[in-house]
């Protein structure tokens, strides 16, 4: 029986087969907890994925750092950097088409993806939000705004989803969600703390899920022997 395409790919140099792996594009704003914990999940050999590139438009931002760490491409890239909205759109997409990447994740980037790129990679880009999303999403609700928002409504449970990305802010649809509960002593701070706990195991969760359910290798960058 063949194998079926989809699934399996020579890229190994020619010593049998392997799963494809997904080449990523990470963009973090913050301290890049959520990248980590991608890249550890890589490295434990859980996650069939690679990071090409992480991209911050922070050039403080550890994402930056925990990437230069393990040799991975760290690029400081912002619109006052690249001088104006347009050259900063047309940037981007240079760098992700530059490094064949498959799937671009927001993982705490707080800017919103200029359209260019988000039609370019449409289906291909997902974000990770702090909160049960179509609840607590969209311009304003970011970092800890989001969990000081549902403890001040008295919510009792909230949690973490990952959607694919579209125009708007927080708005496409559901790829993966999980429900976390809101304490009676919670603080914002504890609030996050368990729900980031949360977001380490769903974001690469998600990452395996878009590639068994939605990825298909284009045939231009098939791999043959
Ligand atoms: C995470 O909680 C993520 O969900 C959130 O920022 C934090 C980044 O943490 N993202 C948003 O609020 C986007 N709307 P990290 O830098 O440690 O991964």
């Amino acid at each position: 029986m063949s194998q079926p395409v989809r699934a399996m790919a020579p890229n190994d140099g020619g010593m049998g087969f392997q799963p494809m792996r997904l080449r990523l594009a990470i963009l973090a704003s913050g301290s890049g907890t959520n990248l980590q914990a991608v890249l550890d999940q890589i490295a434990e050999g859980k996650l069939a994925a690679d990071v090409a590139v992480v991209i911050s438009n922070n050039s403080d931002s550890q994402a930056l750092e925990r990437a230069r760490k393990v040799g991975i491409e760290a690029v400081h890239w912002s619109e006052k950097k690249a001088g104006s909205p347009a050259q900063f759109s047309s940037g981007l997409l240079e760098m992700l088409q530059h490094h064949r990447i498959d799937l671009v994740v927001l993982a705490g980037y707080m800017k919103l993806v200029p359209i260019e790129v988000v039609r370019a990679f449409h289906g291909r880009i997902i974000n990770i939000h702090p909160a049960l999303l179509p609840k607590y999403g969209g311009p304003g609700f970011y970092g800890m705004r989001v969990h000081e928002a549902v403890i001040a409504a008295g919510e009792k449970q909230s949690g973490a989803t990952v959607h694919f990305v579209d125009a708007e802010y927080d708005h496409g649809s559901v790829l993966m969600q999980r429900e976390v509960p809101v304490l009676p002593n919670d603080t914002p701070a504890t609030l996050r703390d368990r729900i980031l706990a949360v977001e380490h195991e769903l974001l690469p969760a998600a990452i395996a899920e878009f590639a068994a359910k939605y990825w298909q290798r284009p045939k231009s960058q098939e791999m043959h022997p």
